[in-house]
């Protein structure tokens, strides 16, 4: 699949980025709105928190070339669609949502639509916007999240669509850093401490949309993070598609246990937590770290996708379920108010009843906190999508027994936290009842309790009144 893809886009240094977006800002200054109001940008995001990240950095320097970002999609000048694309529902979503942009873009002809994220990281999706959203002004892939004031400079300027081919595993631009951020939040943030995985899971997109791996340097890690402790930011994750290979082909190898040590010194009241780690470089070192840390939540999100060992096999997963029950037994063995979550693939090709019963035999065995469950999604290019595939309808039939046994679980999990006080990051008024208010525990579980505004951004003390299988219901004792 990669293959295809031939570089056209320039690499993107820092100057470059600077001299686009300093046209981009002066083009707005002079050519002025009818109210004399700022352009406005309304982002939409899909996927996963490193394309909550991604959409950040794209907001950021929207701002800084001049728009306001706005949560109405009816006052936009540029709408960006950051698209995901794990599963064939995440891209249809994502499609769906360009879609809906055509009839706003019949009203308003000078509105500037930009598809960019995993989904446009692939040259057959590249093509399907081309050719049948004809209104959409510029596609970007991940590995050129850094180019967008250049692309955008380029429609605005030649007045043209930008619709180049990329390749995602062209990292010889290096990391793009000091890219300005728009955070959605003042008190949580993301901290993406690598880009790309390595891995090659039979059934993943991921290596093809976000390349090769690459690790940021670790001083300006330590610093990002320290800057955010400083401003108030109370909840901190690193990101990236396999934290535990952080620092591997940096000038001076950092493996990811000393990064988390060296973050934990930042001194304050804050949490840390990271996602993704994989089963096979999860290490006891790291788990020691996390034992000894101040600031490390004792929460860890361990993907399985299979009980089973041939299906791990055919996964390309590199552990067994034994060597899984291990890593979680030393960590149920270090961190006693451990909250473990996973990820479970229903259905890869193959799959038989056997098999699906050693994944739920491993579920009722670990007991997770949460579990994300997802039925296998055949992605183009991928090996798993030419194996043999399962029947939809026992895809579903097994998708659907398996919420059940989790829901069993999880409301025991959730049980065991009923008459304990946890330390809450308040999140304010929750969204369908505003006297109610929301906020989450160390391990991401939402509570629900009757609040203050002023809570907002702050840890409170909560007691767990009643529990349910993915919430807690509680008091705030101060
Ligand atoms: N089909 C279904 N689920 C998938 N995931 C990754 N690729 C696929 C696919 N092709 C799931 C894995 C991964 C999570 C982010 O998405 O469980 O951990
Ligand atoms: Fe995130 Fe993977 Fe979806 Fe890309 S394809 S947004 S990396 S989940």
């Amino acid at each position: 699949m990669q293959d295809k893809l031939k570089r056209t886009l320039p690499p993107c240094d820092g100057r470059r980025r600077a001299s686009a977006m300093r046209s981009v800002l002066a083009w707005n200054q002079i050519h002025e709105t009818e109210t004399g109001e700022p352009r406005r940008v309304y982002m939409l995001t899909f996927g996963c928190q490193q394309n909550e990240a991604d959409s950040e950095k794209l907001c950021g320097m929207a701002e800084a070339m001049g728009y306001a970002v706005t949560d109405r999609q009816e006052d936009a000048d540029l709408i960006l669609v950051n698209t995901c694309a794990i599963r064939e529902h995440a891209e249809n979503k994502a499609l769906a949502a360009v879609g809906s942009f055509k009839e706003l873009k019949k009203v308003r002809p000078d509105l500037i639509i930009g598809v960019c994220g995993c989904m446009t990281s692939q040259d057959h999706r590249r093509e399907t916007i081309k050719q049948s959203y004809p209104y959409v002004t510029f596609v970007l892939g991940t590995s050129s999240l850094h180019q967008f004031p250049a692309v955008l400079w380029d429609c605005i300027d030649r007045r043209r669509r930008m619709m180049l081919p990329e390749h995602p595993d062209d990292v010889s631009g290096g990391i793009a850093e000091g890219i300005p951020t728009h955070r959605a939040s003042d008190y949580r943030a993301w901290v993406s401490i690598m880009y790309g995985c390595n891995n090659l899971c039979s059934y993943c997109i991921v290596p093809y949309v976000r390349g090769r791996e690459r690790s940021r340097n670790r001083q300006d890690i330590i610093d990002e993070v320290r800057e955010l402790v400083a401003k108030g930011y109370k909840d901190i994750t690193l990101l990236g598609q396999n934290v535990n290979s952080y620092g591997k082909g940096l000038a001076e190898p950092c493996s990811f246990a000393d990064l988390l040590e060296a973050l934990d010194a930042i001194p304050g009241d804050w949490w840390l937590r990271f996602m993704t780690s994989h089963p096979k470089d999860a290490d006891r070192r790291l788990i020691d770290v996390m034992a000894k840390g101040t600031h490390i939540v004792p929460t860890f999100h361990l993907p399985l996708q299979s009980g089973s060992d041939p299906i791990l096999k055919r996964m390309n997963r590199h552990y067994d379920r034994q060597s899984y029950l291990d890593t979680v037994a030393y960590m149920k063995q270090r961190l006693p108010r451990l909250t473990l979550t996973s990820d479970i693939i229903v259905g890869f090709p193959g799959e038989t009843d056997e098999d699906f019963e050693a994944t739920l035999d491993t579920l009722r065995t670990v007991e997770y906190d949460m579990l994300f469950a997802f039925i296998y999604s055949p992605r183009v290019g991928t090996p798993a999508a030419s194996m043999e595939q399962v029947d939809d309808a026992v895809k579903k039939a097994r998708y659907a027994r398996l919420l059940k046994v989790q829901e069993d679980i999880s409301a025991r999990r959730s049980a065991s936290l009923e008459g304990q006080t946890l330390k809450v990051l308040c999140d304010g008024p929750s969204r369908t009842d505003p006297s109610v208010f929301t906020g989450r525990t160390p391990g991401n579980r939402s509570v629900f309790f009757t609040g203050t505004p002023g809570m907002t951004g702050r840890f409170l003390s909560v007691h767990i009144d009643r529990t349910e299988p993915y919430a807690l219901w509680g008091t705030v004792i101060q």
